[in-house]
């Protein structure tokens, strides 16, 4: 298997590559526990992120500190670095693989991860390219998922929410369409999946559905995945299609879940789901981001110290 240069796209991870990476997580959590992981020492991480993150940012850090590696970076980079004096992306991540052996980067262009690695001398981690995709993040749900569910091809798996601009969405799916994972799509009519992604999953036959309310799949899903309207993606002077109460859990809606359904969702969350939400059994969003330090810590493995062939 051909080492990762990159991680730009779900696109370049096949189910082999996954139960490689997924086998290394599990080491990695164990010797996190064991503190035992000081294995990139001397290696520099850059994250350059052009939008607001938390946990993406944070766990990116951790993890690389937790390697024994170290850490620079520039919060709020459209404002903060010399982007404000014209500087291209291209430049800017030209410069920094100067000082650093891998760049995260999160931008509000689509494919703008692409652009960068195409001049990079480093590798780039994508952490979110606009309506794009997250790979990372898809790849920690997909974690999650596996570790409730040993058979991912028999489940059914909810979206709910903002599936136009959820980049965490786009990736994920396209991941659980590889497993033929049975999808149904929950939205507003103005926010639904973008149409190449619905006909790619037809296209491979997987078994996908729309709907408009969450009521009509609720007691089939296995796993629940919820998403906040993504404001800052919406049209400027367009219409902002709420803000997502109408898709919120509900106590009628909870009354009708499978008891051994998960809920899932990206974070942050507005009023999709309720904190009251929080102590039921179901309730994975928590331990979803915590699991985000450990597959983000195998994944600057594999680019830093890449397992043998
Ligand atoms: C998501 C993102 O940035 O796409 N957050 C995250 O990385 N955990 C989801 C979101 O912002 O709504």
């Amino acid at each position: 298997m051909p080492s990762l240069q990159h991680v730009l796209s779900v696109r370049q991870f096949d189910k082999p590559r996954i139960d490689r990476l997924f086998a290394r997580v599990r080491e990695m959590r164990g010797n996190v526990k064991r503190g035992q992981c000081s294995i990139l020492g001397n290696r520099l991480m850059a994250s350059l992120f052009y939008e607001p993150s938390t946990r993406t940012r944070l766990s990116f850090e951790a993890a690389m500190l937790t390697l024994g590696g170290a850490v620079v970076g520039t919060e709020s980079a459209g404002h903060f670095s010399s982007v404000t004096k014209g500087e291209s992306l291209e430049d800017t991540v030209c410069v920094i693989g100067g000082y650093v052996q891998v760049i995260v980067l999160r931008h509000p262009e689509r494919g703008s991860a692409e652009r960068a690695a195409s001049v990079s001398n480093v590798p780039i981690i994508n952490a979110g390219d606009g309506d794009g995709e997250h790979p990372t993040q898809a790849l920690l749900d997909l974690f999650t998922i596996e570790e409730s569910f040993k058979d991912i091809g028999r489940i059914h798996v909810v979206f709910v929410g903002d599936l136009k601009n959820g980049r965490t969405v786009h990736s994920l799916a396209r991941l659980l369409a590889m497993y033929d994972t049975r999808m149904s799509f929950v939205s507003p009519d103005s926010l639904r999946l973008p149409d190449n992604l619905f006909q790619e999953f037809v296209a491979a036959g997987c078994e996908v559905r729309e709907h408009g309310t969450l009521d009509e799949p609720v007691d089939e899903a296995d796993v629940i995945y919820m998403t906040r309207v993504q404001k800052e993606r919406q049209a400027k002077g367009g219409c902002v299609a709420g803000d997502g109460s109408d898709y919120a859990l509900t106590h009628d809606l909870v009354a009708h879940m499978k008891k051994t359904a998960v809920i899932m969702h990206p974070l942050p969350r507005n009023s999709e789901i309720p904190t009251w939400f929080d102590a039921d059994p179901r309730a994975a969003y928590f331990r979803q981001a915590k699991n985000g330090l450990y597959v983000r810590m195998a994944l600057l493995e594999e680019l830093l110290n890449p397992f043998p062939e």
